[in-house]
């Protein structure tokens, strides 16, 4: 006999919230499983806060569905409000400890985190581990946030961009389902050399083929995917593009 799904611990469906002329959230969907970890992710100014204090009852929508716990948040019942912890975004909150640190914090918030060197790594942070939050460069503060945001934590991700969600699904198969490919390898100078192609066959035939006319190994050859860490930094960085070309 088919089991009879549980309702969803969070429905969203085609929200929408405009601050005067902003359309800050634009169509937004998702469900979040009872036990589920679920994150948002994306640039600054993208609807993230929007979104999560619509979800917490803190600010009203302009339209659409929304349910937590079976309740529609903006009711403000008691009952829902005793039932949610709330985290405050508060970005000065850990800037004054070490890297490391902080990524632990977060990680004992989580039922199933992942360790916490594995999440240094993954984001990029490893030598940083000891520095204090603070005295990272934009980037890496960035890549800070990642850590304690995401990959790491996270069941599945929606990455939001200008108050839409523009890709969504388990942490590891939102890198993987970028159709490009990601070759690097040394070439005949010893100079790491790096390209992105939507097939890699042509491109690797090509390198091996000059490899072994010139009776020499293919140093450091290596062949990826972006992961969602990539596609993040992409959008992030696309978004910053537009702002500056909005500046311009
Ligand atoms: N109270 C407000 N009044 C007017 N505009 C607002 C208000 N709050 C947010 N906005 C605008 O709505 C958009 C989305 O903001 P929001 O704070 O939801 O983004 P975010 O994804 O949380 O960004 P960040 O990563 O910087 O925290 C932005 O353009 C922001 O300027
Ligand atoms: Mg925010």
């Amino acid at each position: 006999m088919a089991r009879v799904p549980s309702p969803p611990a969070i429905l969203v469906r085609d929200l929408r919230k405009s601050y005067g002329e902003v359309e800050a959230v634009r169509g937004i969907d998702f469900e979040v499983a009872p036990g589920e970890v679920f994150g948002l992710l994306g640039p600054n100014g993208a609807g993230k806060t929007t979104t999560t204090e619509i979800l917490e009852g803190y600010r009203s929508r302009t339209s659409g569905i929304v349910s937590v716990l079976g309740h529609d948040p903006e009711q403000r019942a008691r009952e829902l409000r005793a039932r949610v912890g709330i985290v405050l975004q508060s970005s000065g909150m850990y800037r004054h400890i070490g890297v490391r640190e902080a990524v632990a914090h977060f990680a004992r918030l989580y039922p199933r985190p992942r360790d916490v060197d594995e999440v240094l790594a993954l984001a990029g942070l490893t030598g940083k581990e000891d520095a204090l939050a603070r005295t990272l460069s934009g980037g890496q503060a960035r890549r800070l946030d990642f850590a304690l945001a995401a990959q790491a934590l996270c069941d599945r991700v929606a990455i939001v961009k200008e108050g839409r969600i523009v890709a969504e699904g388990p942490p590891a198969s939102l890198g993987a389902s970028s159709s490009r490919y990601r070759v690097t390898w040394r070439d005949e100078h010893g100079e790491l050399q790096a390209r992105e192609v939507e097939d890699p066959t042509a491109l690797l035939h090509q390198l091996t083929s000059a490899a072994l006319a010139r009776g020499a190994a293919l140093q450091d050859l290596h062949v990826s995917r972006p992961s969602l860490e990539d596609v993040y930094l992409e959008l992030t960085a696309e978004a910053a593009v537009e702002e500056a070309e909005l500046h311009a």
